[in-house]
């Protein structure tokens, strides 16, 4: 099955913060209304935000939706981030989306694996399968608990053992595997993270999607700056993120970091 490409620009639309909470040290978690980017956006998808006065729009997956609002979960990076975590409530903020190619939802026993913030799609999927009455499980990792408000039916991992599971992702994976039999694996975190979860699911012959997080300049299409190498049949071709994905299947991606 091919995933499909369906990326024309929507907006910009000028959207009203509901709020902007903090989740744990560096993360923080923003609600916007608007009614069209929470009535079309898909898990997987994001939203490009223009920061104050920076050139380049930063792009964040959509989290949730809820009635005509939506949400994304930060953390503080640099000058972007940080103006993001100034935002108050009434304030406004430019934001073009949703945009990409979402997740493809099959009605399959998954497990949905959010590392850092790549919890944020992970979130959203797992509320759209919830709705859908898809089984699954989500499990949650990363360095430090990150508190979403999400309990049920969800494992969480932290490096830390400030919450849940002690350790990294790769301690718990296969055992994971074992217990929930996944059909399919929806992941999204650090670039190692997800490299490792597509060779596991290799093993057990489960398909993987996975949403990239890296770097974007124009978010459009246009620059080739994100750029990633793809597996097509017995050639390598390019694909960019921003347009073609960020959804890849993980056993396409050539995972050029160390696992
Ligand atoms: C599809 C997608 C979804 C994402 N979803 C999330 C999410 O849900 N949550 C989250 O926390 N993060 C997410 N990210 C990562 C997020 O976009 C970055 O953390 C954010 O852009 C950091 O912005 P910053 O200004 O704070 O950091 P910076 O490190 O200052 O800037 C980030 C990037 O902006 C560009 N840039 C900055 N300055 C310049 C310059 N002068 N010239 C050229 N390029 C420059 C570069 O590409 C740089 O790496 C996502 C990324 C992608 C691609
Ligand atoms: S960021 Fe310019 S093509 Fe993707």
């Amino acid at each position: 099955m091919q995933l499909k490409t369906q990326n024309k620009i929507k907006g910009p639309h000028i959207v009203e913060v509901l709020s902007n909470i903090k989740l744990s040290d560096d993360t923080w978690k923003l609600t916007f209304q608007n009614q069209e980017i929470a009535e079309n956006a898909k898990p997987g998808q994001f939203v490009s935000i223009l920061c104050e006065d920076l050139l380049l729009r930063r792009p964040f997956s959509v989290a949730n939706t809820i009635n005509n609002s939506f949400e994304i979960i930060y953390k503080v990076k640099g000058k972007g981030t940080k103006y993001l975590s100034s935002l108050r409530n009434g304030e406004s903020a430019d934001i073009i989306g949703p945009m990409g190619n979402g997740f493809t939802i099959e009605n399959k026993n998954s497990l949905l694996i959010g590392c850092g913030v790549g919890i944020a799609p992970i979130n959203f999927l797992s509320n759209i399968l919830e709705k859908s009455g898809i089984k699954h499980s989500f499990v949650a990792c990363s360095q430090t608990f990150i508190n979403t408000g999400i309990t049920e039916n969800q494992v969480i991992i932290t490096e830390d053992g400030s919450a849940g599971l002690e350790g990294r992702l790769d301690q718990h994976l296969k055992k994971i595997i074992n217990e929930v039999k996944p059909e399919k694996i929806y992941t999204c975190g650090p670039n190692p993270a997800m490299a490792y979860v597509s060779l596991t699911a290799e093993k057990y012959e489960i398909s993987v999607e996975a949403a990239l997080e890296r770097d974007f300049a124009c978010g459009t299409g246009v620059c080739m700056g994100c750029v990633i190498q793809i597996k097509d049949n017995n050639k390598t071709i390019n694909k960019r993120i921003c347009k073609d994905g960020p959804v890849f299947r993980g056993n396409e991606v050539l995972w050029q970091c160390p696992i």
